[in-house]
């Protein structure tokens, strides 16, 4: 009887030794599947900087949620690129649980109670990807309510914890970053004196490769935030500072906008794309015209990438004309709870039937003229930052979060270290009316697709051309076989609010020829301010975390 028990023993010590072994030769992770280089194993964030996406990462490794690792992430985002999202501004999260439930969490900047009723008279004529300087368009910012909402319900690590890597960050400075020094390049000092100010200081020069930049101010106001909690941004101390900043640069933001802003819990509306259910922020955000030109592309049935000439401009005028038609359909979409009735109609745009008519009114060879298409005289901009985020758990989080233009409304709050959106120019060529507390629309769309297998957490920055930036990395990713790295770096083309057709350098030059012979205009996009796509997807055990190399992003996992 003893002999069998010391038998057994050693049998159980052998097999101890044998899985132990197993273990460390299948890189400590027995049971899973070896991820390829490059990949990860349990989590990943994919933000417009590196830096940004190793502080998520770190997050989420300390056992943070994925919604802490994207409110770290965003964060530091404010500083790395300010120019392109921060506290001065608002967001839209779609969230995943480890469950699967999904939720929006709302917190785009609204219309101030005091919201000049003739705002609209003044809308410019032509688009124009920087700030004026004018404080009058400024919405109330809703960005810290937002992370706040996020973080009562999905948080898992102490609020200030998230805070913690930004602030040293800020306090310590660290070389300007090309992207952001490009955009501090392009600051005028008469325009934006307040922004100048701030970044460009006494000599009025950047010196990329030897200057060190530091945010104290920011850095203060954040440590205030993530000690005091978000009331002080909304009632206290930095809500004083702020509407005497916002005031005196001609806005007309009150301590009562701030004391009564709110952020909002919705509803995803899902939209099934093939294999997988597509979950996308309802309107005001942009979510469902980009189910729109999926759901016009998708009858197309296109199992591979155009290859041929023909094919090729075949593939690219349906795009082109999808986009001309959605273009004239933006104006449906709304703050639902300023025009509810108009709901429905945006609804009606992400259904198969609706896509259906467009693509039945698409002719293989022909354009029409503008006016043919309904366009508003919206303005075309440029801006935004997208976090992705895939937890160990499984949850997952997309959000995208703006100042509008490039560095907002340009007017930077001199006591509080933050600049100010530029959101209520949003409104511009999309409505009569402005109401105060309404939300102006947008295009941002961030998206959780989830099939049995497969999650794919996804979404753009780039104003007006987030739709295309977001459809090409869908299409070429998803129908088209392509990894996503390469999905992602695919040339991109938008069609602007004039119908001009805007292609990227690299845009394949005989479509070029063949795009211009249908009757489309064509131009070189503009490339001084980039539109970019960051992506987390989990398949087959493996996370493949992509941030677009247009602003020279890079993801972070482990
Ligand atoms: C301005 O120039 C002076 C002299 O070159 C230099 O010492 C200083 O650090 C510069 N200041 C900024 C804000 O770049
Ligand atoms: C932070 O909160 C404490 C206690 O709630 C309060 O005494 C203090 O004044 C607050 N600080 C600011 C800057 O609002
Ligand atoms: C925000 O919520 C508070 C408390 O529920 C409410 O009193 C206030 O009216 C809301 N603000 C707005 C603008 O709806
Ligand atoms: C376009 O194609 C249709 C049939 O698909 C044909 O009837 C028409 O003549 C063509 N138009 C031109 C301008 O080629
Ligand atoms: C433009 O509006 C008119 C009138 O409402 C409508 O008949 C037409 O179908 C619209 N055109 C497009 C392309 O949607
Ligand atoms: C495509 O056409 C545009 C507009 O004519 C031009 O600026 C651009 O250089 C062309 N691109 C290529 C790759 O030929
Ligand atoms: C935008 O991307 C292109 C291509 O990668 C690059 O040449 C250009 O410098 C980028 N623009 C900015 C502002 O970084």
């Amino acid at each position: 009887m003893a002999k069998t028990k010391v038998y057994i023993f050693y049998c159980f010590l052998a097999l101890l030794l044998f899985i132990t072994i197993i273990a460390v030769i299948f890189n400590n992770h027995p049971l899973e599947p070896a991820c390829p280089n490059g990949t990860f194993h349990n989590a990943a964030v994919a933000a417009d900087t590196r830096k940004c996406s190793e502080i998520g990462r770190d997050i989420l490794q300390r056992g943070g949620s994925a919604v802490d690792g994207a409110i770290a992430a965003l964060l530091c985002t404010g500083i790395m690129n300010p120019q392109s999202a921060g506290i001065g501004g608002g967001s839209m999260f779609t969230v995943m649980d480890s469950s699967g439930n999904v939720n929006i969490i709302n917190s785009r900047e609204t219309a101030p109670s005091n919201v000049n009723p003739d705002l609209l008279n003044s809308c410019r004529r032509s688009s124009n990807m920087f700030a004026d300087g004018n404080g009058k368009w400024i919405g109330v910012p809703g960005e810290i309510r937002g992370y706040e909402m996020a973080h009562k319900l999905y948080g898992k690590l102490p609020w200030a914890d998230l805070f913690q890597p930004t602030i040293k960050l800020a306090r310590e400075g660290f070389p300007i970053p090309l992207v952001q020094g490009k955009a501090i390049k392009k600051i005028d000092k008469n325009q934006t004196p307040s922004l100048w100010e701030a970044f460009l200081g006494e000599n009025g020069t950047v010196n990329q490769e030897t200057r060190n930049i530091t945010f104290e101010k920011l850095a203060d106001t954040l440590e205030m935030i993530a000690n005091n909690g978000s009331d002080v941004f909304y009632t206290g101390k930095i809500a004083e500072d702020l509407v005497r900043d916002v005031q005196e640069a001609g806005g007309v933001l009150t301590l009562e906008d701030l004391a009564s802003y709110n952020a909002t819990v919705t509803d995803a509306w899902v939209v099934p794309m093939g294999e997988y259910q597509m979950y996308i922020p309802p309107p005001p955000s942009g979510g469902a015209l980009l189910s729109l030109i999926l759901n016009i592309m998708k009858g197309y049935q296109m199992k591979s990438s155009p290859q041929s000439t023909d094919q090729k401009t075949q593939f690219y005028h349906r795009y082109v004309e999808a986009f001309k038609y959605t273009n004239g359909l933006k104006k449906r979409i709304v703050d639902p709870n300023f025009k509810s009735e108009e709901i429905k109609k945006a609804k009606q745009i992400t259904e198969d039937s609706f896509a259906d008519r467009i693509r039945s009114r698409i002719s293989d060879n022909r354009t029409h003229d503008p006016e043919y298409y309904n366009l508003t005289s919206y303005l075309d901009s440029m801006g935004t930052t997208h976090v992705s985020v895939l937890a160990g758990d499984g949850s997952a989080v997309a959000v995208t979060s703006t100042i509008n233009h490039i560095f907002g409304s340009g007017v930077y709050s001199r006591s509080t270290g933050i600049i100010l959106n530029s959101e209520l120019s949003d409104f511009c060529g999309m409505t009569d009316k402005i109401s105060p507390g309404e939300q102006p629309p947008s295009s941002m769309a961030p998206a959780v697709l989830k099939s049995d297998s497969e999650i794919l957490v996804i979404g753009a920055s780039g104003g007006s051309r987030i739709t295309s930036a977001l459809a090409s990395a869908l299409i070429n990713h998803l129908w088209f076989g392509n990894s996503l790295k390469e999905a992602i770096a695919t040339p991109l083309v938008f069609v602007d609010s004039k119908t001009s057709v805007e292609v990227e350098l690299h845009f394949y030059k005989d479509v070029n020829m063949t795009l211009k012979a249908l009757g489309h205009l064509l131009k070189l996009a503009d490339d001084s301010y980039n539109s970019t796509v960051n992506a987390v997807e989990k398949k087959g055990g493996c996370i493949c975390a992509e941030s677009d190399d247009r602003k020279r992003g890079e993801a972070a996992g482990y």
